[in-house]
Order: C-alpha cells, then sequence, then structure tokens
C-alpha cells in the first residue's frame, strides 16, 4: 500500500519557525533564518532525490555508503530479536528506494514493515519494491516528512534511518518524533556518515556538503545529545565503514515511563 501525501511539507510549522505574515519576514530576524534554512534543506533533498530516484540502485555509493549501513541495520535487529522468532513493527525513516525495507522483508522476521519518505518518486520505487519482493504483505510505503510521522504514539517497535538524518532541518525535533512513535522497549538506530575523523570529515563535510549542499551531518556528540534529551537509554555508539566512515547511534525507549517528580515508592 502506498499513501502519498500530496504536501509533506505542510505540516505544522515548529516553535521556533513562525507562520507566514509580513512579520515572519522581518528583515534579518531569527525566525526567517531558520525558515529559509529548513525551505532550503527540504527544497534541496526533494530536488536531488526526485531525479536520481530512478538510478539510484545503480548507483557506486550503494557498494560503499548504502550496503554497510543496511547491514548495521540488520544486525542490530537481530540483536534486538535476542535469536528469537519475535515478530515486530519496523518504521523506516528517509527509506529512499526501499532497499531496507526489502531485505527485512526478504529475511525470515515476521516483521510488518512501515517505509517513509519526502520523496514521491523514491515512494514509488519502494513500493515497487515492495510489492516484488513480499507480494502477500508489503511494506506500508508513506511519503511524509520525517519531523512530523503521521503514526499514533507507540507504534513501532523498531525504528530504523540510515544515510538520511543530515539532510533534515530540525534533527532535534525528528529525533523526539522518532522516541514519540517507538513502544516502551523499542529501539532507535540512527546512522549517518560519521564527520569526527579526517577521513570523515573530507567525505561528509567538503566534498557531500559541496555537493548536496543544504545538509548537515551532526558531530556523535551531537548526536548523543539528541538521543539522551529525546530520554532514550541504554545508548551505544560505534563507527563502521572505513573510506565512507558511518556513524551508527542506538538508544532504546525506557520500558516505563519516567516518574513526574518525586522519589519513586
Ligand atoms: C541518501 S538517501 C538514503 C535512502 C535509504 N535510507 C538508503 O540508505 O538507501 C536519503 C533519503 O532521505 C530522504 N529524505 C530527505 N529529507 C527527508 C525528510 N525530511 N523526511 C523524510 N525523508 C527525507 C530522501 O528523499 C532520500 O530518499
Amino acid at each position: 500500500m502506498i499513501v502519498v501525501n500530496p504536501n509533506p511539507t505542510s505540516s505544522p510549522p515548529r516553535e521556533d519557525v513562525p507562520p507566514a505574515g509580513p512579520s515572519a519576514f522581518a528583515a534579518g530576524s531569527e525566525h526567517d533564518d531558520a525558515r529559509r534554512r529548513a525551505h532550503a534543506f527540504r527544497s534541496g533533498a526533494d530536488r536531488q532525490f526526485h531525479g536520481w530516484a530512478e538510478t539510484y540502485d545503480r548507483s557506486l555509493l550503494n557498494t560503499f555508503l548504502f550496503r554497510p549501513a543496511y547491514l548495521a541495520l540488520l544486525e542490530e535487529i537481530a540483536d534486538w530479536c535476542g535469536g528469537e522468532a519475535r515478530s515486530f513493527r519496523l518504521l523506516d525513516i528517509g527509506c529512499g528506494t526501499g532497499s531496507f525495507a526489502a531485505l527485512v522483508a526478504s529475511a525470515d522476521w515476521p516483521a510488518r514493515i512501515t517505509a517513509l519518505d519526502f520523496v514521491t518518486s523514491m515512494c514509488r520505487k519502494a513500493r515497487d519494491k515492495a510489492e516484488r519482493v513480499r507480494p502477500e504483505r508489503p511494506a506500508d510505503v508513506v511519503n511524509a516528512d520525517s519531523e512530523h510521522l503521521p503514526f499514533a504514539d507507540a507504534s513501532f517497535d523498531l525504528v530504523t534511518c540510515s544515510n538520511s538524518f543530515h539532510h533534515y532541518p530540525h534533527q532535534d525535533a525528528v529525533v523526539a518524533e522518532m522516541r514519540r512513535v517507538l513502544a516502551p522497549g523499542g529501539r532507535l538506530v540512527l546512522i549517518d556518515g560519521f564527520r569526527d575523523n579526517a577521513v570523515g570529515w573530507f567525505v561528509f563535510d567538503v566534498i557531500i556538503q559541496r555537493i548536496e549542499k543544504n545538509v548537515h551531518h551532526a558531530p556523535w556528540s551531537l548526536v548523543r545529545r539528541l538521543f539522551e534529551q529525546a530520554g532514550f537509554v541504554n545508548l551505544r555508539q560505534r563507527k563502521i565503514n572505513l573510506l565512507m566512515p558511518l556513524l551508527v547511534t542506538v538508544g532504546e525507549a525506557p520500558t516505563e515511563a519516567p516518574h513526574a517528580g518525586g522519589t519513586p515508592a
């Protein structure tokens, strides 16, 4: 099934981005800058990936960047399942052409898979792939912005996101959304370019930044802080992949809601 949101950018504005109006465009205002930056990130991603959807799966980056990330995600799912044939609800955010969702569907897991992307042509590719790989129970493909996930609280057991996070203008809001849709004990696995060593800095902050322009590869310490702020526990971070290094950050939604003040009984 594909759910196409005709205008995923029409979600409610964030607090720091006021609604359009004469005052919102006061020259030099911080709100104006935030709005422009968010617009540049979103329209940049839309342009880049709309044009790339057709040939994306043939890109050399699949070998050097995307596939190593899928393998790390699969490892984390296997670890979460702990060797049991556990059924789970998976949400893959920024799914692109749905390659990772297809890998999960073809593995032996009784998984209910949802894949989400902002760009409609990527969603179409993902839907076609999902129907080819597991026609009897294809993944749901949802066209939406990662910042406003169209799902109820605690709808998923696992949330994954690979090589997409640097396109998000409000990364804090996205991590908070990821946490919101995870059920207690659920796991978030986020993978993106590691820019904290010389190789990573050159690849992501120099080359990719020059090509993609409106993107931000967050340092490992910032990603960690965003996870903590959103309430994730049992955080782990590691670096994988030598030539195009990737940062894998894993966090879990607490199994019990924190006490609202006071000492636990
Ligand atoms: C480099 S691709 C990665 C795709 C896939 N995760 C993979 O590893 O092959 C980045 C994807 O992020 C998506 N994307 C960018 N901004 C987004 C946003 N705000 N919300 C959801 N998806 C977004 C793009 O449309 C694109 O498909």
